[in-house]
């Protein structure tokens, strides 16, 4: 069954970026010139998901403003014969279909998810978190894709980290079936000791709807939270989950060196930039 929606959980404090995401949403904040969920949502049209549902919370309009459509900006453009300007601007609203849905207290990766139940109803979906942004040859949802068209089952995107970072993440424990794919024996949400390796979960899934029924019996974990990861863990008492390990450069553009990592990164991409910047960075002291 084709993946087509996708969900994109937006409803957190972004505590990790106060003071400045007390008065603008983290996933507005720009890596170069376009906010960090635009990042991800062109990812998602890229692999072909059409409806992108946001779970979004207090204070987080400008995200609806910034992919709406702005018929007098549009129109001041045109006049102004700015007419490139006009086209970028009136596509955000094009990438796909947009749905957004309100989480009304922040409970969570897990609940954020429960709360897109009636819209993505009975069918295969993508998650992203926005904090990470991938670069990479072919956009890793369509990797995981690949692997979900495949293998079924559910299918999360796994990368190696050191060993003293595996308490950041949700950390699988699989069996190699094919060259990058692991099929998922357990999973632990940011384990304190002993993780079961250094396969970490990056932000990207593709969840069967069982997903739902998982949820609902998963009780709080970490940080009294309900975490998408124990509810994937208890999916496997009756689905297969697969992990793959995508090709491609992540960033964590949630943590501040991450973001501005990221922003240097995608700036060095830039024709207009690299030259000047390479210049600038070596004569720092
Ligand atoms: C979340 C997930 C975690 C995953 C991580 C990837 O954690 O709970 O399993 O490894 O995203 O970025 P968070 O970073 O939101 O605390």
């Amino acid at each position: 069954m084709k993946v087509r929606k996708a969900v994109f959980p937006a409803a957190g404090f972004g505590t990790r970026f106060l003071p400045i995401t007390k008065a603008i949403p983290k996933e507005m904040l720009p890596i170069v010139d376009k906010p960090l969920i635009q990042y991800s949502i062109e990812e998602a049209r890229d692999s072909g998901i059409e409806q992108i549902i946001i779970v979004t919370s207090r204070g987080k309009t400008a995200i609806e403003d910034y992919f709406d459509r702005d018929p007098e900006l549009e129109a001041f453009l045109l006049e102004k014969g700015k007419e490139e300007l006009e086209k970028r601007v009136k596509q955000l609203s094009e990438l796909a279909e947009y749905v957004y849905v309100r989480q009304k207290i922040a409970q969570g990766l897990g609940d954020a998810i429960m709360h897109s139940e009636k819209v993505v109803c009975d069918e295969p979906f993508a998650v992203f978190l926005s904090d990470d942004i991938i670069d990479s040859r072919v956009p890793v949802i369509r990797q995981l894709m690949d692997v979900y068209g495949q293998f079924g089952g559910s299918v999360l995107a796994v990368e190696r980290v050191p060993r003293s970072k595996t308490s950041m993440y949700g950390v699988i424990k699989g069996e190699k079936v094919a060259p990058g794919v692991y099929r998922v024996e357990d999973l632990v949400e940011k384990p304190k000791e002993k993780p079961p390796s250094n396969l970490a979960i990056m932000g990207r899934y593709i969840l069967t709807p069982t997903i739902f029924e998982a949820l609902k019996t998963t009780t709080p974990g970490r940080g009294g939270e309900v975490q998408l990861t124990d509810a994937i863990r208890n999916l496997l008492a009756t689905e297969e989950v697969y992990a793959c390990q995508f090709e491609g450069t992540r960033y964590d553009a949630g943590d501040k060196l991450g973001f501005i990592k990221a922003n240097m990164a995608f700036s060095m991409k830039r024709k207009e930039f690299r030259g000047e910047l390479r210049r600038f960075l070596k004569k720092l002291p």
